[in-house]
């Protein structure tokens, strides 16, 4: 039990897929795993675990923003001692190669969150996934010939910006893709020595203005839950 997760110890896996939206989790548990059993329900966060392949994996939705997925990490982390998390997301391209429906696996995870700057009082840190998981998802992406980047994204604390050129700053620099949570989850993983990655479907491009309609995402959703289970138990 957890402040926000309702589950005995034990009903979660070692391994867990984390999508910020609570229904993606479900459908994600139902259509991928095996003996899937709901271990929460607290305000609506679903968790689930299963088995793939005989391997046991949970799916837990997050919410989204850094204080939401920060509150999730957190628990699997410290209260379930969960040692691989890896974030299954959608973002926004910023440039003009990364189209929407390509899978962005996150190299580096830049922030415009002041949380790092409290955590390190005022230093940077520079939160990045673990390189087997990471290296791993880019060999499967690569077999399955998956049209798909790896590189650095922006995870912001806005989605909606006073500044609608603000993200092109960011874009100069070689950034990706801006979401809203990776920063963190990196970072927690980092500081309980836990593994972690992010893998991102391009929802939008802030490049284009084209936007998904949410029902065109899941094939992209499919094939990135794909990824994510090959990385999670060979990286
Ligand atoms: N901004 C922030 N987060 C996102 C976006 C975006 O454009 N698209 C998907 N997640």
């Amino acid at each position: 039990m957890s402040v926000h997760i309702s589950a005995e110890r034990g009903e979660i896996a070692d391994i867990v897929l984390l999508p910020g939206d609570p229904l993606r989790a479900q459908f994600a548990a139902e259509t991928f795993l095996s003996d899937v059993t709901c271990y929460n329900r607290v305000r609506g966060m679903l968790g689930f675990t299963g088995t793939w392949n005989g391997t046991r994996v949970s799916v837990q939705g997050t919410g989204m923003g850094i204080p939401s997925i920060s509150i999730y990490a957190n628990e699997l982390l410290r209260d379930f001692e969960c040692r691989t998390l890896i974030r299954i997301g959608s973002c926004g391209s910023l440039q003009p190669d990364v189209k929407v429906r390509d899978i962005v696996i996150a190299m580096t995870a830049s922030t415009d969150s002041s949380h790092n700057k409290l955590r390190f009082g005022g230093n940077d840190f520079a939160p990045a996934p673990d390189y087997g998981l990471f290296a791993s998802a880019c060999r499967a992406a690569q077999e399955r010939k998956l049209a798909f980047h790896a590189g650095g994204i922006l995870s912001t604390d806005t989605f909606y910006q006073d500044d609608p050129d603000g993200w092109k700053l960011w874009a100069q620099y070689g950034v990706l893709a801006v979401e809203m949570e990776a920063n963190a989850l990196y970072t927690l993983a980092a500081r309980a020595g836990a593994r972690a990655l992010a893998i991102c479907t391009v929802s939008d491009s802030l490049v284009t203005r084209e936007a998904l309609p949410p029902a065109d995402r899941e094939s992209s959703f499919h094939q990135m839950i794909e990824l994510a289970l090959d990385a999670a138990v060979s990286g």
